[in-house]
């Protein structure tokens, strides 16, 4: 088998793995968990460039919705302790203590009746970012989530973040370019129209510029680099990948 077809079938045996304990919060939870994950390229893109890390063991995923990174790292686990992982991809870590902070109880409820039975078990935590403790960490992962609150709240996590994270941590931030006006329209819009499914209350509005996200985390103290990470999608999202220095 080429090696593409080996990560090809090893993303479908976590695709499956990962989305499976969705089914017992019913047929909605788990076709939206298939769903994303499917046709997002971002958690497959962060595995296939690496960027997890074995050693990053204290996940802290801010605006977790049901938890879906959280299955995913475990189903990730187990593949290599069974050592089905391809050799091609970087191991990500073996035992993860992951926490979850998600503004909607609804979303929180989805992920412990979901995942909840997990070992290690996942903490989810119902709160608001801009106020809730952040716990040290030494991966943080806000995936499309800043543009929920507004500029002086984006910075509020930010800086946040920066001192939660440990020597050498890594903070994994998706948000939309909001220079590339076609592409962030389209999500600010889908964002708005999911928002309303999945009943939340607040309206993602603020973006900024891809410059001023880079400029931001480096006036906080960050390292940073930047990937986009919308292919196959109308969006304009781009991926920072953004390392505590000192
Ligand atoms: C577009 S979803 C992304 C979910 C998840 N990060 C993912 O990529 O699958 C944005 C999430 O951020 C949450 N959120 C918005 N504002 C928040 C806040 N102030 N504190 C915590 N979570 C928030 C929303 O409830 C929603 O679940």
């Amino acid at each position: 088998m080429s090696a593409a077809a080996v990560t090809d079938a090893a993303w479908r045996q976590l695709h499956d793995a990962a989305t499976a304990p969705y089914q017992k919060a019913g047929q909605f939870t788990y076709h939206f968990a298939r769903g994303k994950l499917g046709r997002d390229p971002v958690f497959r893109g962060l595995i296939e460039r690496g960027l997890i890390g074995a050693d990053r063991r204290r996940v802290l995923d801010i605006g977790c919705g049901q938890g879906l990174f959280a299955s995913l790292l475990s189903s990730m686990a187990s593949m290599q302790a069974a050592g089905r992982w391809p050799a091609a991809w970087a191991a990500t870590p073996p035992v993860a203590d992951y926490t979850g902070i998600e503004l909607m109880p609804r979303d929180v409820a989805r992920a412990e009746s979901s995942i909840g039975h997990l070992q290690p078990t996942p903490r989810f935590v119902c709160a608001d970012m801009c106020s809730a403790e952040l716990p040290a960490s030494d991966l943080v992962v806000i995936l499309d989530v800043l543009h929920y609150v507004d500029l002086d709240a984006q910075e509020g996590v930010l800086r946040r973040v920066h001192e939660s994270l440990a020597p050498g941590g890594r903070m994994l931030l998706r948000v939309g370019d909001a220079s590339s006006r076609r592409g962030f329209a389209i999500s600010q819009w889908v964002d708005r129209t999911v928002t309303r499914i999945r009943g939340h209350k607040v309206s993602p509005t603020w973006g900024r510029a891809l410059p001023d996200w880079v400029a931001l985390l480096q006036r906080l103290g960050f390292k940073v680099q930047s990937i986009p990470m919308s292919e196959g999608t109308p969006f304009a999202n781009v991926l920072l990948v953004a390392d505590r220095t000192g």
